[in-house]
């Protein structure tokens, strides 16, 4: 394999047959879209910050709060029970959208930040020491380096950085090289969320192992862009948030390999984590609540699991295949204006287009955008590192979604051509 090249991921989007979506209708599914934002239809162009919820996704959510809304695991009350199945079916429902084996492998979390804080605190910290090391890539978003950098600060194990090239992606031969016997864990963005980048991460899970180590895979930007199979892919974790599928904000997903589960101490006490206390000990429960305390999320649950059945409804080739379309199509058209560069050009690339503006700075050219109703993410996009690198404080970045259309695309630059004029 040639240098500096990343092998092409398994998880690429843009399938060569996806169904086209019938976008005026998914349009009509989500309310908010009729918004109009300083007197302009809103363009909303931040869906890899957080999606927008569709009505079936409000829909479920309602209806449970209206009929069925009770505490879980704990009544014997009809409306409990209720609660339960409807949570319990929900964690189902991940596990079928996933293809996990088990329901004990799919733990409910606020979502991504706290599924992997709970791996480092509850499996990292727990087995890593001095010697050892954890190892991530030059793209990860804050939420994949600061609980490594908690846990290599408790252990004295080493934090590797895999790097990557100007274009935004993964230096694969870097990568093997950084992959060794002291590498205890690999954890890695599927999708990078400031620049779009598809990592190889089926290689990497594959390289990893080779090596002896554990892969934890954030999946945040992935599940909403891409079919992941867990079997398939063979991560020992995985995690993702429901907001950035079209479903509430406040519930996520620990996936993790059985074993590696059972094995590991709880990381919170509380009720649902237990079987039995008394003040000499307390008994922990099996998975996946032993990772649950305290009453979990339920109608984030319902509102998740209402979530994968609206996109694969659509069809998450076709979600893919419509996305990469505009993605091709922003990307041509930003490319033609002279005072736009463009920040992250990986080859394999999923819905988020980032750039900056000649001489401006991306907080003030989102607030051009936003005067003309185009919402867009400027910053750093919580992935500082990756601004160091590229040697540039903050990007705008536009991400693009199921409703997102080709009129999208033409306001955005509209909106791009009048902030020109306003800067100038
Ligand atoms: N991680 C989220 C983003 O990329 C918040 O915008």
């Amino acid at each position: 394999m040639a240098a500096n090249i990343s092998p092409v991921s398994r998880a690429d989007p843009a399938p060569a047959q996806a169904p086209r979506l019938d976008v005026a209708r998914v349009r009509g599914d989500f309310p908010i879209l009729g918004t109009l934002v300083n007197g302009q239809p809103l363009v909303y162009l931040d869906s890899a910050a957080s999606a927008q919820e569709p009505r079936q996704v409000l829909r479920a959510v309602e209806t449970y709060a209206t009929e069925s809304h009770a505490n879980v695991h704990r009544g014997v009350h009809a409306l409990s029970q209720a609660a339960t199945a409807a949570f319990e079916g929900a964690r189902e429902r991940v596990r079928r959208f996933l293809n996990a084996r088990a329901v004990r492998e799919i733990v409910f979390t606020r979502g991504t930040t706290e599924a992997i804080n709970l791996v480092a605190q509850a499996y990292a910290r727990e087995r890593l020491g001095p010697g050892e090391e954890i190892l991530i890539t030059a793209l990860e978003h804050h939420a994949n380096i600061v609980p490594w950098q908690m846990v290599r600060d408790r252990t004295g194990c080493a934090l590797k950085v895999a790097p990557m090239n100007r274009r935004g992606e993964l230096l694969w031969d870097e990568f093997l090289k950084l992959l060794g016997p002291r590498t205890r864990l690999v954890a890695v963005a599927h999708v990078s969320n400031a620049l779009g980048t598809v990592l190889p991460v089926k290689q990497m899970v594959d390289a990893a192992h080779a090596a002896g180590a554990v892969v934890l895979v954030d999946g945040a930007q992935a599940v909403p862009h891409t079919r992941v199979d867990l079997q398939a892919l063979g991560a020992d974790f995985y995690a993702f948030s429901g907001h950035k599928l079209y479903a509430p904000t406040g519930i996520g997903v620990l996936y993790g390999r059985e074993e590696l589960l059972g094995a590991m101490p709880p990381w919170q006490g509380g009720g649902d984590m237990i079987l039995s206390v008394s003040f000499e000990k307390t008994t922990y429960n099996e998975l996946p609540y032993k990772f649950e305390a305290g009453t979990p999320n339920i109608s984030g649950a319902v509102g998740l699991a209402a979530a994968m059945d609206y996109v694969e409804g659509l069809g998450l080739e076709a979600i893919a295949a419509h996305e990469q379309r505009l993605l091709a199509l922003a990307t041509a058209a930003l490319e033609r204006l002279p005072y736009i560069e463009l920040v992250g050009t990986a080859a394999h690339k999923a819905a988020v287009l980032s750039f900056t503006m000649t001489g401006v700075h991306a907080h003030d050219l989102g607030t051009v955008l936003d005067a003309q109703g185009v919402a867009v993410r400027t910053g750093h996009h919580c992935a500082m590192p990756v601004m160091t690198f590229l040697g540039i404080p903050a990007t705008a970045r536009a991400s693009f979604a199921c409703y997102n259309t080709e009129d999208d695309v033409a306001r955005l630059v509209a909106a791009l051509t009048r902030a020109r004029e306003v800067f100038l």
